[in-house]
């Protein structure tokens, strides 16, 4: 049964570790994600942007395919259903679908727009038993065709929308979705303990998780971020596995056509890349 990201982020908060949010985009991202986190006794996120989401045919469809697997796949690690950078109808959606997590992503409102949009969500999801995320200070980089640099937040904004009862809070620090430029800056743990000394306890949230260097990954869990969100580095995985078993001919050779054994590599691959994560972030046997 899928449950919400709640109790699992405030598990980790308070442990000093973080739950990985991994993004899908079909049956095998699901599957392969499913079945590391059951296989390293760990927690974990799918994460569904509304790209994704459409790409998958639907949200329901998503919710049908997730729980069916949680089932038949015996998963028994605590798993979250979670929208990320929702937009305000697309949180509504969600909660009808029976997604048990949403991110209402509200950061390119004006500051007021955003807590009263944020507001209203927090009670909608919370009705439910849904968890829900926060965003303030846009998250730079590519998403969804946009395009933005990594801002960071306004340690006061932060606080007015933690106090409206969100479950955990995404505060832009220098990160950006995608692969980081070579010259990028880093991530501004300046900001991260400013918003942290301004919301307590509450579990932060890191995106772009791709390619952020291990000694920073592990300085910001220790700064309070419980919950990193991983997605470009596994396509980036998939698809290096796939073109090295088409350029090696194996498509080829026998039924190596077949996309059960084509997808097999793409397969392994997520599952290595979010294994390495679930060490790195300290979530392995914490489920
Ligand atoms: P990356 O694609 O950079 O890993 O970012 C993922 C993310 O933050 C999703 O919200």
């Amino acid at each position: 049964m899928l449950v919400s990201a709640t109790e699992m982020l405030n598990k980790a908060k308070a442990g000093h570790y973080a739950v990985g949010q991994f993004n899908i985009n079909n049956l095998e991202w699901t599957k392969a994600i499913l079945q590391t986190a059951q296989e390293l006794n760990s927690p974990v996120i799918l994460g569904v942007s509304e790209g994704a989401g459409k790409y998958m045919c639907g949200y329901q469809t998503v919710v049908g395919m997730v729980n069916g697997m949680l089932k038949e796949l015996n998963i028994t690690v605590p798993v979250a259903l979670h929208l990320d950078h929702g937009s305000y109808e697309h949180c509504y959606k969600c909660l009808e679908a029976g997604f048990s997590s949403i991110m209402f992503d509200g950061s390119h409102y004006p500051i007021e727009e955003n807590v009263e949009k944020t507001k209203e969500l927090v009670k909608a999801a919370h009705d439910k038993g849904v968890s829900i995320e926060a965003e303030v200070g846009a998250i730079g980089g590519e998403e969804d065709g946009v395009i933005g640099m990594g801002e960071c937040a306004d340690p006061e904004e932060c606080k007015k929308i933690a106090d409206l009862g969100v479950d955990f809070l995404a505060a832009g620090i220098g990160n950006i979705h995608g692969k980081y430029p070579a010259n990028w800056k880093g991530l501004s743990f300046e900001t991260l303990d400013a918003v942290q000394q301004k919301t307590g306890d509450l579990p932060l949230v890191l995106h772009g998780g791709t390619g952020i260097p291990a000694d920073m990954i592990k300085k910001a869990i220790s700064l309070g971020v419980a919950k990193i969100n991983v997605n470009t580095e596994c396509q980036l995985s998939f698809a290096a596995a796939t073109r090295k078993y088409v350029e090696e001919g194996k498509d080829q050779q026998g039924k190596g056509y077949d996309p059960r054994k084509l997808l097999a590599p793409g397969f392994e691959a997520i599952k290595a890349t979010v294994k390495e994560k679930m060490e790195l972030f300290g979530s392995v046997g914490k489920a």
